[in-house]
């Protein structure tokens, strides 16, 4: 019998290198360490039940490394990875105060890419052994190459974005990204570390009966997402919807990518722009749904077309199936 091969990772890297707009190979290997990064994060993320026992065991390294909280640890790990590989010239990432500038006083480093990453995604699900992720985002530079990044690289829109991915360690660990050509998920195989193939071309369906909020805002929300989510649960052609939500954004956007749905996070009189992050969270997310056939939106207008101000700022967030979010936004511009 003929068993199918799929491609590796690191096959479909280089086959697809060439279709690059700027193709010098810089991307290639930028993705490459993200790439090995993951696989690192993922060896830390599966064995974080056993910090403790390993502890006690005395079998900690002597920095006392796996001590260290998982959303620290992984951004550590991506930063190292990135750093070691002199293939960026700046970092920004959620869990540090400012951006990180990497050989940019030295004028031999031609770099032109920054990236932008949420090292650890749903970090109150950690300690609960359920799904958590990494995002990550890409961009050219704007300043020219061989002097110091500045906040200017890193307040791009999400149109600017030349990659965009995120790592999903669920019940199997995949990486899935786009370059501006499509969404391609892959799979690990743990027992040899190699990521494979698995889910070519990714698409969202046009519509879903899946919705996914935080409904324990939900008195906190505005009239016109409370009339939406009222929809949803309404009879109606193809409703009520059901309700899921795991509480981290990588693993809900991807279970809606595949089935079908719509994931939420509105403002609130708590939050008068919502939780999540333009540049880390909500940018890459945006641009991986719209190569997907998807949709991104703040409510009122696309989120890849806010202009960033601050390298923190928070943003409301809609996304996922193209017809959800036209409804939504219907409903939020009624009650505007
Ligand atoms: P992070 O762990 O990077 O801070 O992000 C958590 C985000 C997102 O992944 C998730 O969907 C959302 O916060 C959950 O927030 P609530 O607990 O407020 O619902
Ligand atoms: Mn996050
Ligand atoms: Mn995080």
């Amino acid at each position: 019998m003929q068993t199918k091969k799929n491609k590796t990772l690191g096959e479909f890297i280089i086959e697809n290198q060439g279709s690059f707009q700027y193709s010098s190979g810089e991307l290639s290997k930028l993705i490459n360490a993200i790439r090995l990064a993951a696989k690192v994060v993922n060896h830390e993320v599966n064995k974080a039940g056993l910090v403790d026992i390993l502890g006690t065991a005395g079998d900690v390294n002597i920095q006392g490394e796996n001590q260290q909280k998982l959303d620290v640890l992984a951004n550590d790990k991506f930063i190292q990875t990135l750093k070691n590989r002199e293939i960026v010239c700046g970092i920004a990432s959620e869990e540090e105060d400012d951006f990180i500038k990497i050989n940019s006083h030295d004028e031999r480093h031609q770099n032109k890419y920054v990236v932008l990453i949420d090292p650890l995604d749903g970090s109150s699900n950690i300690d609960v052994n359920v799904s958590v992720g990494t995002i990550f985002s890409i961009y050219r530079r704007v300043t020219p190459v061989g002097t110091p990044v500045t906040l200017e690289d890193f307040l791009q829109p999400g149109n600017n974005q030349v990659a965009a991915g995120y790592i999903v360690y669920g019940t199997s660990t995949m990486l899935v990204y786009t370059t501006g050509d499509g969404v391609n998920g892959f799979t690990l195989n743990p027992a040899i570390g190699t990521f494979y193939l698995s889910h070519p071309n990714m698409q969202f369906p046009e519509t879903g009966k899946i919705y996914s909020v935080n409904e324990g805002n939900y008195v906190h929300f505005s009239q016109g997402v409370k009339d939406y989510i009222k929809y949803c649960q309404e009879e109606g052609k193809g409703r009520p919807y059901t309700s899921r939500y795991i509480g981290s954004l990588v693993s809900d956007f991807h279970r809606n990518m595949i089935k079908g749905g719509i994931y939420m996070y509105p403002k609130s009189s708590k939050a008068s722009d919502g939780k999540l992050r333009l540049l880390y969270e909500c940018n890459p997310m945006a641009f991986i749904a719209e190569q997907a056939n998807g949709k991104a939106s703040n409510g009122t207008k696309p989120i890849l077309e806010i202009i960033p101000t601050e390298l923190h700022q928070r943003v409301p967030f809609f996304c996922g199936s193209k017809k959800m979010v036209e409804k939504v936004e219907t409903f939020i511009n009624e009650k505007k």
